[in-house]
């Protein structure tokens, strides 16, 4: 019994480091430490994923930049941005909620998720990795560039 409840914390220890550990493998060299990126060339993810996610449509943009990539002018916190992001589909669909959800949460932007916010599951990543065909990464920054944040 004992040992089973060390197992457990131990998972769960795990689980808990798994978002800060792919991000630092991932994603850090372009949006930085604190989620801040840099004007004009990478985007920020603090206090931006979050007004991104109380659109109708930041929520399913959110896993497709990770799924396919983004290509294509838009605007963050202010700024102008037009620059590639790599594509992630390596990653399991597991990997990408937990990151994606990790981005959500980090650096104050829980206290800004909508109060309805759900964390993103692995079968949504699922079902939008399944589509066919697959939208580019020219189409995923199409689509971000119709929705108005600030
Ligand atoms: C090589 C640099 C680079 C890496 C590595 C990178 N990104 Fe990006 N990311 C970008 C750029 C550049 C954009 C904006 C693309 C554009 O201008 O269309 C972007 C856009 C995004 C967006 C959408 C922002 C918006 O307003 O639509 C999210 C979310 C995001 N990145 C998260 C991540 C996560 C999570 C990782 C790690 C798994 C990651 N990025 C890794 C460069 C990068």
């Amino acid at each position: 019994m004992r040992i089973l409840f060390g197992l457990l914390t131990l998972f769960s220890l795990v689980l808990a480091q798994a978002g800060p550990q792919i991000y630092q493998q991932n994603c850090v060299f372009c949006h930085g430490e604190n989620g801040q990126g840099r004007v004009g060339a990478f985007p920020p993810l603090a206090a931006h994923t979050t007004e991104l996610v109380k659109t109708p449509e930041g929520r399913a943009h959110l896993i497709n930049s990770l799924l396919f990539g983004m290509q294509g002018p838009i605007r963050a916190r202010g700024n102008n941005y037009n620059g590639v992001m790599p594509a992630f589909g390596q990653l399991t669909d597991e990997q990408i909620a937990t990151v994606l959800n990790h981005i959500l949460n980090a650096w104050g932007n829980d206290r800004l998720l909508p109060r309805e916010h759900r964390p993103i599951s692995a079968a949504e990543v699922a079902s939008a990795r399944n589509v066919s065909p697959r939208p580019t990464p020219q189409q995923v920054g199409n689509n971000r560039a119709r929705i108005n944040v600030p």
